[in-house]
């Protein structure tokens, strides 16, 4: 594997960073992740739109304007060939002597890295995955793509550690979302999620899905989803740029409506992929990578 450090294109264990770095000290930075498909990159304009709004959210001028992230992205992806990638960046403010206010002098510290996209495989669809719920004790401001994911990764091992593939935050007796995804319920056909705000991370994939579903005439709610309801729910989804949309059939223990992948789940995951089929190749057909 090669990675990007700071203009240079190594293998990551030559990449050195300084443990000054503001990044490593406190959690002083954001991140992207973004699917390729084919060596293409699949919605670089919305995470590199919501990579603008990150930095600008911490105060932290881009370090790559004027096209250069997706000459670098184009180049890194050039130099890790392969089907179906996700590429992961990340900028920090830099290392300087540590001091919480920003320093006067540091340069960005920009690193991004190339990994394989699982594919979701035929067991996702015959059976799902399972959730657990736990409280959401995260900061106020989800909306930014931190890289201090301290409360996301402790609620990922508590999935972890109860076999889940993931926590389903909830905050005063609402849904929020993943620890590493968005989250939709589907209940007598209609299909809701958390509205955005400072609780979540607007979901590049969520609002993808969102358009694809409307497009069709499904009644799609971005609204408040109390816990009774998610509990309550027919089908339970997760999204992300990774996992697609990924259909949760135990959420801690229990069965998700009669406990298998929903009918609206089916033709949500068919609606992303011919949508992204027509986006990527500016026709109608299906991408049928991930079956
Ligand atoms: C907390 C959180 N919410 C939602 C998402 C989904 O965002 P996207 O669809 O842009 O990958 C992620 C992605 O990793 C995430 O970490």
């Amino acid at each position: 594997m090669i990675a990007y450090l700071n203009g240079e294109y190594l293998p990551p264990e030559q990449a050195c960073v300084s443990p000054l770095d503001r990044g490593f000290l406190f959690g002083d930075g954001v991140y992207e992740v973004i699917p390729s498909y084919d060596g293409k990159l699949f919605l670089l304009n919305e995470h590199l739109d919501r990579l603008g709004r990150s930095l600008a959210a911490i105060r932290l001028p881009d370090p790559m304007p004027d096209g250069g992230w997706a000459e670098m992205l184009e180049r890194l992806l050039q130099q890790n060939p392969g089907a179906d990638r996700s590429v992961y960046l990340q900028v920090t403010r830099g290392a300087a002597p540590r001091d919480h206010a920003f320093p006067g002098q540091a340069t960005a510290t920009v690193f991004a890295m190339v990994s394989p996209i699982a594919p979701q495989g035929p067991a996702v669809a015959g059976a799902g995955v399972s959730a657990i719920t736990a409280p959401d004790q995260r900061w106020g401001r989800c909306d930014i793509k931190s890289v201090a994911l301290l409360a996301n990764v402790l609620a990922r091992q508590q999935a972890a550690d109860h076999a889940a593939v993931e926590a389903i935050l909830l905050r005063d007796g609402l849904l929020t979302e993943g620890a590493a995804s968005n989250v939709f319920v589907v209940t007598n056909g209609v299909v809701r999620t958390t509205p955005l705000g400072p609780a979540i991370l607007p979901g590049i994939t969520r609002a993808f899905l969102l358009g694809a579903l409307r497009a069709e005439g499904r009644d799609c709610r971005e609204e408040p989803v109390p816990e009774v309801e998610l509990r309550a729910a027919d089908e339970i989804w997760l999204t992300s740029s990774t996992k697609e949309v990924l259909p949760v059939t135990r959420l801690d223990g229990q069965p998700v409506g009669d406990g298998r992948p929903g009918p609206v789940w089916r033709e949500a995951l068919d609606r992303y992929r011919q949508e992204r089929y027509r986006l990527m190749h500016g026709s109608a057909g299906r991408d049928v990578t991930h079956d």
